[in-house]
């Protein structure tokens, strides 16, 4: 076989490919021969790159024929900056937090928990069950599926103290993941251009949501008890915003969790300025050392707009989560998931109704917090210990993840890829930030995979900051 004469007849046939109609034959392997004067080794060498390239495509008994789609040059897709002119300023909607990784990392910049910490039995066995149930060829309610909505309302209802009146199951509307409902939120309750107060630092994706919905944000400094009611009260009157988008209970990042008496003054606060609190209670099912309770539970006048998640807790690949808003609010949130989505999948609803109403789900919560506990225990002890400048603000209650100050005028960007190539993953905590970073983190995920390698990644970490 001689290589340049299959080079020979590849340029040949591309030339006549280029010009051919899709579907249209090429001459034999016996013509071919007999034109280029070449071997049927070396003929057939050629067709096969071409087949590769995507230009042609054989027929066994029938010959080679010109594919019917062909990339014969790069696709030029320039036209489209014309026609879509300025980006809205996204930035970067996937989180370096979403990143595919390989396993041979240690995942600290993660968001969701481990596969060990799901209750895969009851996941796997509520499945089953939803495929073999009429909800496999049925259509869900728009809202979800009445025993579903109960339970969510149920959930509240029993935190509830008396003198309130807890949500009705008619309240809640099922999502397909919370996410989804923080865009339905913003859309349906703010608006393009209107502004929304939130926490400084928040959840990267609540800012993305609000990115794309075109709501103006505005940081209200928070702290580990949440924000300073005062704060928050003349970010309300200076802005004249009407939602407040926050996380009472182990929020992403820092863990911080409000007080009691905290909460219900920004309750006050909100009802003062006409105004609604987003509770997003996206870790309810990860308290460590406190039960979370809901803001949610102390409002019955429809100004907390209550998000709770399944995904972390049952499995992330059950995306199920819920909104709980009462009076017209539930009306445009509603309205804006069925223009969006229409309703959610029955056999994601029944499935994650399945796990959380069976007793052993109560089992898995008690050993997830024990095994939260010490993974995050051995997370902190391994800082302490190989990277005591790495400095914890705050040992969460509750939650997934540390949030990490490093030493003023450490380079994050920097520090994350020199990680990186030592096989540690971090999160580089600018994301978390709705304006500028006000100091140099990271966000580690304690509930990630291998919590065996914490102590090598805290000595990668520590090498990496001294530097
Ligand atoms: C604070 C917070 N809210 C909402 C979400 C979205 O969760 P999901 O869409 O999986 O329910 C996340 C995920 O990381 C989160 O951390």
């Amino acid at each position: 076989m001689n290589d340049d004469s299959s080079a020979r007849i590849v340029a040949a046939l591309r030339a006549v490919v280029a010009d051919a109609a899709p579907g249209a034959r090429l001459p034999s392997t016996r013509a071919l021969v007999a034109e280029h004067q070449a071997s049927p080794v070396t003929v057939q060498k050629a067709l096969r790159t071409l087949a590769a390239q995507g230009l042609v495509e054989s027929r066994p008994g029938a010959g080679t024929f010109v594919r019917a789609v062909r990339v014969v040059r790069p696709a030029d897709h320039g036209w489209q900056t014309a026609a879509l002119r300025a980006s809205p300023g996204l930035g970067s909607p996937v989180s370096s937090t979403m990143r595919d990784v390989p396993n041979d990392v240690v995942a600290l910049q993660s968001g969701y928990p481990a596969r060990e910490l799901l209750p895969e039995r009851l996941v796997r066995a509520a499945l089953a069950r939803a495929a073999r149930a009429d909800v496999a060829l049925s259509r869900s309610p728009v809202a979800g599926l009445p025993e579903l909505q109960g339970w969510f309302a149920t959930e509240l209802a029993r935190a509830t103290p008396s003198g309130v009146t807890p949500p009705a199951p008619a309240d809640v509307t099922v999502l397909p993941g919370s996410q989804s409902g923080l865009s339905s939120i913003f859309r349906s309750l703010v608006g393009a251009g209107r502004p929304l107060l939130v926490e400084s630092p928040t959840y990267w994706g609540a800012l993305t949501a609000a990115a794309s919905a075109g709501v103006r944000v505005v940081p209200v400094p928070s702290g580990p008890e949440g924000p300073a009611v005062d704060d928050l009260a003349r970010a309300f009157a200076e802005t004249g915003a009407r939602a407040f988008y926050a996380q009472p209970s182990f929020a992403n990042p820092t863990g911080a969790r409000w007080t009691a008496t905290r909460s219900l003054e920004i309750l006050a606060v909100a009802r003062e300025h006409g105004a609604f609190v987003v509770e997003d209670d996206w870790a309810h099912d990860l308290g460590i050392d406190a039960e979370p309770t809901p803001l949610a539970v102390h409002d019955d006048g429809g100004h907390v707009v209550y998000l709770r998640s399944l995904t972390k807790s049952v499995s992330p690949s059950l995306r199920v989560a819920a909104v709980v808003a009462r009076g017209p609010a539930r009306e445009r949130i509603r309205n804006d998931r069925a223009a969006e989505a229409m309703y959610v999948s029955g056999v994601l609803q029944a499935a994650a109704l399945d796990v959380v109403t069976q007793p052993a789900w109560r089992t898995h919560l008690r050993q997830l917090r024990v095994q939260l506990r010490s993974r995050r225990d051995l997370l902190v002890t391994s800082l302490r210990e190989h990277a005591p400048e790495a400095h914890v603000e705050l040992v969460p209650t509750g939650g997934l993840n540390l949030w990490v100050r490093l030493p003023d005028g450490t380079d994050v960007d920097r520090l994350v890829r020199r990680c990186e190539a030592d096989g540690v993953l971090l999160a580089s905590g600018r994301e978390w930030f709705p304006a500028e970073p006000t100091g140099p983190y990271v966000r580690l995920n304690f509930a990630g995979p291998r919590p065996e390698a914490f102590a090598e990644a805290a000595v990668v970490l520590g090498r990496a900051l001294r530097s």
